[in-house]
């Protein structure tokens, strides 16, 4: 079965109604999972708990941050693929791409009927008005910056294709690292206080 916006869960941003004064910082995963479309709020679960952990750990206070997703929608099986398709899946699939966005990887684009989650992302973005994003994973550093490659990427500091003058600090996805690349952790920290260095000054 082909499952279409209409049949996913969904759990919206949360800009906060009166940003706090100063430099921002916003985090910018991929899609809920089930915790957070049952709670409607992104990063409450084992993710959450990880991020939460390392933003401490890099002077971060998550109260100040928009934490938000690419895309608001669960994807079944949490599987983010569910969003992107080849011409070929889709034509197969009867279901309409839209190449404004640019590959994700080598040849799929986002399905038509996802597209406008990034169009809400920017619009979110725009409200809060972070000085620095932090990308959690491939998607939102894609979404973000255009660019593919998360190994190659992370760690950078590179423009917001969203957002002119707005910095994306590229790092893992917390789930990355809970699947097994404990190793990594020390990284994610050192990415988050990268980007945390960014709001200095
Ligand atoms: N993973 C994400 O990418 N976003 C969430 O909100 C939770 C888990």
């Amino acid at each position: 079965m082909t499952e279409t916006a209409a049949d996913l869960p969904f759990a919206d941003y949360n800009v906060p109604a009166d940003p706090p004064a100063g430099p921002r910082m916003a985090i910018i995963g991929e899609a809920p999972g089930a915790e957070e479309a049952k709670q409607g709020r992104p990063f409450v679960g084992r993710s959450g708990k990880l991020l939460d952990e390392n933003l401490a750990a890099a002077g971060v206070e998550r109260a100040r941050c928009f934490i938000g997703n690419v895309f608001r929608y669960q994807p079944p099986g949490n599987k983010v693929g569910h969003f992107f398709a080849s011409r070929t899946r889709a034509r197969k699939e009867g279901r309409a791409i839209d190449e404004r966005w640019g590959a994700f990887g080598t040849s799929d684009w986002v399905l038509a009927e996802f597209s406008g989650e990034i169009d809400s992302l920017r619009n979110a973005l725009r409200e809060f008005a972070p000085r620095v994003i932090v990308a959690l994973g491939r998607t939102p550093t894609w979404a973000l910056t255009g660019q593919n490659g998360i190994m190659q990427l992370r760690g950078q500091v590179l423009p917001c294709r969203l957002l002119d003058g707005v910095e994306v600090v590229p790092t893992f996805h917390p789930s990355y690292i809970l699947r097994g690349q404990l190793t990594e952790q020390p990284t994610f920290l050192a990415d988050l206080k990268l980007a945390a260095s960014r709001l200095a000054g």
